[in-house]
């Protein structure tokens, strides 16, 4: 079994090391451009088109994230980067979920307990007690409930907040309310205090966090955006801070990474900046799920995470 890998950016030596303890049989190679030699399966992230291009014998391509936009926008600008009738396999989890719980929650917490205000008050040594925000009405509205979001949801609904979740079908999440359908979707955004974005990023999604979404949420409401940066309308998120329609966001991604040093988001205190950190693709987590995959395959057995090119995720 021969398998291609392409990660740029990243220590290929030890992924091919990891991935070859874990299918001691496999003969493993990092792509190079001008390799056409065949192969069984692809390990890839955001793969240059003349990679995949007119492999149609690979059995399957391991996406080695979460999103596959990327890849599906690279298949939309040059067609034929993705071999026609080869699946593409997502990661699942593989530790991510854990890392979004901790971001999000760390990101929701800070709010809902004035941590951005007294940093500030302490850079004026002032001790004073702030009134907090009512528990009851602090409601978090997750976009997507998919691996992650679910996780998220979750984990803010075990601190008693109040957690809604939006998905397009009907989900059932213990401590959550959840709303499915863009007919549901105002219902669930309706006085939400602080609104996380889990959703992949799609043709429906593509700018969901734009002014009319801000105007439906509560007065001075939150965003913690950490799907993708092109969920958001940049100049809308300016505007709602602006009038005070929000009071502050978190964003791990951006429209362009890394963000460009003039872009105004680095000038607005109220804004929150970390280079598209919150879940990270983990080696060894994601070594082992793509070998168990790999095994099942070679099995003749299904596997969960195949991508579904017409929905984008
Ligand atoms: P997932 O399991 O595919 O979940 C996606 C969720 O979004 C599902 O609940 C899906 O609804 C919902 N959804 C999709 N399109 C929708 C639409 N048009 N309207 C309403 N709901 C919609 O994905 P995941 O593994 O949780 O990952 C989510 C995203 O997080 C990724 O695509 C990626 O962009 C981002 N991400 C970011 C980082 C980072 O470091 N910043 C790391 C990992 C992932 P159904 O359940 O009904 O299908
Ligand atoms: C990271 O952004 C991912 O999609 O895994």
């Amino acid at each position: 079994m021969k398998i291609l890998f392409y990660m740029p950016l990243t220590d290929a030596a030890t992924w091919l090391h990891d991935l070859a303890r874990a299918l001691p049989d496999a003969d493993l190679r990092e792509w190079q451009p001008g390799d056409r030699a065949p192969a069984d399966f692809a390990v890839v992230w955001r793969p240059p088109r003349e990679m995949l291009a007119g492999r149609d014998t690979l059995r399957a391509i391991f996406n080695l994230g979460a999103g596959v936009d990327a890849i599906l926008a690279l298949e939309r600008e040059q067609p034929g980067t993705l071999p026609r009738n080869v699946p593409l396999i997502r990661l699942e989890d593989t530790g991510m979920g854990a890392q979004m719980a901790e971001y999000v929650t760390h990101a929701v917490l800070r709010y809902l307990r004035c941590f951005d205000e007294y940093d500030a008050q302490q850079r004026e040594r002032r001790w004073k007690a702030l009134e907090p925000h009512p528990r009851a009405t602090f409601t978090v509205g997750v976009l997507g409930l998919g691996v992650l979001g679910t996780q998220v949801a979750r984990t803010l609904a075990s601190f008693g907040l109040p957690v809604r979740g939006y998905s397009r079908g009907a989900k059932q999440i213990d401590g959550v309310t959840t709303f499915a359908g863009e007919a549901r979707f105002d219902a669930f955004l309706d006085g939400a205090k602080v609104l996380v974005n889990l959703l992949p990023y799609t043709p429906d999604t593509a700018g969901v966090l734009n002014a009319r979404t801000f105007a439906r949420l509560a007065r001075g409401a939150y965003l913690v955006n950490v799907a993708r940066g092109a969920h958001l309308v940049d100049t809308d998120l300016l505007a709602a801070l602006a009038s005070g329609q929000l009071a502050a966001a978190t964003l791990d991604v951006f429209h362009e990474e890394p963000l460009p040093a003039d872009h105004p988001f680095w000038r607005e205190p109220r804004i929150t900046i970390t280079p598209h950190t919150s879940a990270l693709t983990l080696r060894e987590e994601s070594v082992a799920q793509v070998a168990s995959k790999i095994g099942a395959l070679l099995r003749g057995e299904p596997v969960s995470g195949v991508v579904r090119a017409e929905r984008g995720y």
